[in-house]
């Protein structure tokens, strides 16, 4: 068979490995790149590397030699900037190159949200020194959030208390950056009522959204994802003004993550993913066109008529407590005997503090059994070291 396109995903973590599957399903050649062999996309890809890719000569070289139809970014931590002379060269890179270098720094998609489309967002402030840092946290008030402007996953970011956890909060940030860096952002602390992820896929089809996905974050990263989340008509109708105002500006086509908080009369902005979210994992098994399928469609350039939530739906994700070198995941068996669930073990090649590993998935007939069902099967999984 002769494959239509080839298709090089930079980044082949567990969101990765599911787009490859649905690229494949298309008849697409697929090739997984990541900074570590073995990744999840690595082992159901045609072919894989395993480069740098920080580095902009690998990023280049890979290219070069594979001359893919689509250059697919599947996380933050890429040569951005090589990415947009490649798109310059004639390259087609997924939403966009700009995109991906606007979203891979905090400080470029803020500034372009609140400063130039004027959406709501948290206020904010950016500092290079402790002392710059310091002034930032007393305009925002205590408490206030700081994150290093690289960042993911919650790393290096803090909620700063009061003027004597500055010190503390300024150690986490320079420590947890992605980059040697010392610029952070300061944000002002938003007491959300909840937050969700608006899926929001641009295709020939035009811009479509799903319906809103409810999660809780704890240290900055997710643990329980929910479909669809209950929010008024009218915090609906804002939320997706917000997204349709935001990827308009990052334009190109696929699926975006737009996170935002929802108060009680405000619906805020908080940052945008050019690229299926995690928290999206529930789409698996509560609509009828996962966020993986619908970003293989997307940015194949084939249709998306309509997206349909089948069932109400949640997703919980199991995180590793410590780093083994060797490891087995127990109890899938027990998990798959709760009703309406599934599992989906990533094999990642090792454990690393936080790092997740597999997630539960339950479809149900609400979102509260859903979200009672997917914790009951995450309790029989564990983590064991050989
Ligand atoms: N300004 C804020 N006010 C309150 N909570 C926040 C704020 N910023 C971030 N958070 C919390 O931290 C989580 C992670 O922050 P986020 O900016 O999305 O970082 P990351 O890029 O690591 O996902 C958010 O989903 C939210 O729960
Ligand atoms: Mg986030």
């Amino acid at each position: 068979m002769h494959l239509t396109k080839k298709l090089l995903m930079l980044g082949s973590g567990e969101l990765g490995k599911e787009v490859i599957i649905e690229a494949q399903r298309l008849g697409v050649e697929t090739i997984a790149v990541d900074r570590y062999a073995d990744a999840p996309a690595m082992q159901v890809a045609h072919r894989s590397y395993v480069i740098d890719m920080l580095d902009r000569a690998a990023v280049r070289e890979i290219v070069e030699r594979e001359k893919p139809d689509l250059i697919v970014p599947e996380i933050e931590a890429i040569a951005t900037a090589e990415l947009v002379k490649l798109e310059e060269e004639g390259f087609r890179v997924i939403p966009t190159a700009r995109a991906a270098q606007l979203t891979m720094d905090r400080e470029g998609i803020r500034r372009l949200a609140s400063e130039k489309l004027g959406l709501p967002t948290a206020d904010y402030r950016f500092a290079d020194d402790f002392e710059s840092f310091g002034q930032a946290a007393r305009e925002m008030g205590f408490p206030c959030v700081v994150k290093p402007l690289m960042s993911s996953s919650g790393k290096g970011q803090s909620v700063c208390k009061s003027e004597d956890d500055l010190d503390r909060c300024w150690q986490i940030a320079m420590e947890g950056g992605r980059v040697q860096q010392t610029r952070v952002i300061v944000e002002q602390f938003i007491r959300f009522e909840s937050e969700i992820t608006l899926l929001t896929v641009r295709s020939v089809s035009g811009t479509a959204f799903c319906a809103p996905i409810g999660h809780i974050q704890q240290d900055g990263d997710y643990i329980e994802s929910w479909q669809p989340h209950e929010m008024s008509e009218a915090q609906l109708e804002e939320a997706k003004r917000i997204a349709k105002a935001i990827t308009d500006e990052l334009g190109g086509a696929g699926i975006f993550g737009v996170e935002l908080f929802l108060a009680k009369d405000r619906v805020y902005f908080s940052e945008v993913s050019p690229r299926p979210h995690d928290t999206g994992l529930v789409t698996l098994v509560s609509q009828d066109l996962s966020e993986f399928a619908l970003h293989a469609r997307a940015i194949l350039g084939y249709p998306i008529p309509e997206i349909n939530v089948v069932s109400p739906g949640a997703s919980r994700p199991l995180k590793a407590t410590s780093e083994l070198k060797d490891y087995r995941i127990d109890g899938v068996e027990d998990a798959l005997a709760v009703p309406k669930t599934q599992v989906r073990v990533f094999g990642k090649p090792v454990t690393k503090v936080g790092r997740r590993m597999a997630v539960t998935l339950t479809a149900a007939a609400t979102v509260e059994q859903a979200r009672v069902l997917a914790k009951e099967a995450l309790d029989k999984l564990s983590i064991r070291g050989e």
